[in-house]
């Protein structure tokens, strides 16, 4: 009975037709890591309409030291993307923002008084180095936080140094961050230590928002692999997390 009463209640609605937007991807084509080209795109686009996602704000890199994205540079592919996708007569909604590494040339743009490109009004997309943390986290968010921003952490279950420490999740929301974990992580898809921390965050009520984080086909197979899409929703429950 138990068996047929969970069989029915997850009969194969994707997580993805309950989530419907997606936060963080790197879906515009040829401006940083993600895709290459529109067409490329396009098709990525397609099979995450199928399975219900309808609404992408995309999130190319500005990171000094590799990907000095701009409004021009990220605007001119959202517009090309924007057309490849009319043209191919898909009905999704898209825009842009940016996921900004917190280096150097991060305070330079946050200095520099410019607009930055945020997710709605106030969110801000950020993410750490993978190697070592940022050595002036606190004045770095009172300044993000002094300028009206709503900091908010890429993949915080990602960085391997955070994961003897969990307490230390505690205290970047303390900075004022909210939390953005990838889908992927869930999975295992990057290991088994990255899926501890975020269900340890998922447990303790940590997470604000979810994410693709998508670059690349390896990426969307198994985001779209239906275990992958029960097993959000199992861990993830009916909450909706991406509503602003
Ligand atoms: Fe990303």
């Amino acid at each position: 009975m138990w068996k047929l009463f969970r069989k029915e209640r997850d009969s194969g609605v994707p997580f993805f037709a309950q989530m419907k937007k997606d936060i963080h991807s790197h879906l515009l084509p040829g401006i940083d890591d993600g895709s290459p080209d529109a067409e490329t795109s396009v098709s990525f686009i397609r099979r995450l309409s199928d399975a219900g996602l309808k609404e992408f704000i995309c999130t190319p890199h500005i990171f000094g030291d590799m990907f000095r994205n701009n409004p021009e540079t990220i605007n001119r592919a959202l517009s090309k993307l924007k057309k490849a996708t009319a043209d191919a007569g898909l009905d999704v909604k898209l825009s842009a923002a940016a996921e900004y590494m917190l280096d150097d040339y991060f305070m330079e743009l946050l200095r520099s008084g410019e607009r930055l490109l945020t997710l709605n009004d106030t969110y801000l997309l950020t993410e750490f180095p993978f190697s070592i943390p940022p050595s002036n986290l606190e004045e770095i968010t009172f300044e993000i936080n002094t300028q009206n921003y709503q900091p908010v952490l890429a993949h915080p279950e990602r960085y391997g140094y955070f994961h003897k420490n969990p307490k230390v999740y505690s205290r970047l929301k303390d900075f004022g961050f909210l939390f953005q974990i990838n889908l992927l992580s869930l999975t295992g898809y990057y290991g088994k230590p990255v899926r501890k921390a975020a269900d340890y965050l998922i447990k303790n009520n940590l997470v604000d928002l979810v994410g693709t984080d998508l670059h690349h086909e390896g990426h969307l197979s198994v985001l779209l692999d239906s275990r992958s899409q029960a097993l959000f929703k199992k861990k993830l429950g009916d909450k909706i997390y991406n509503e602003f």
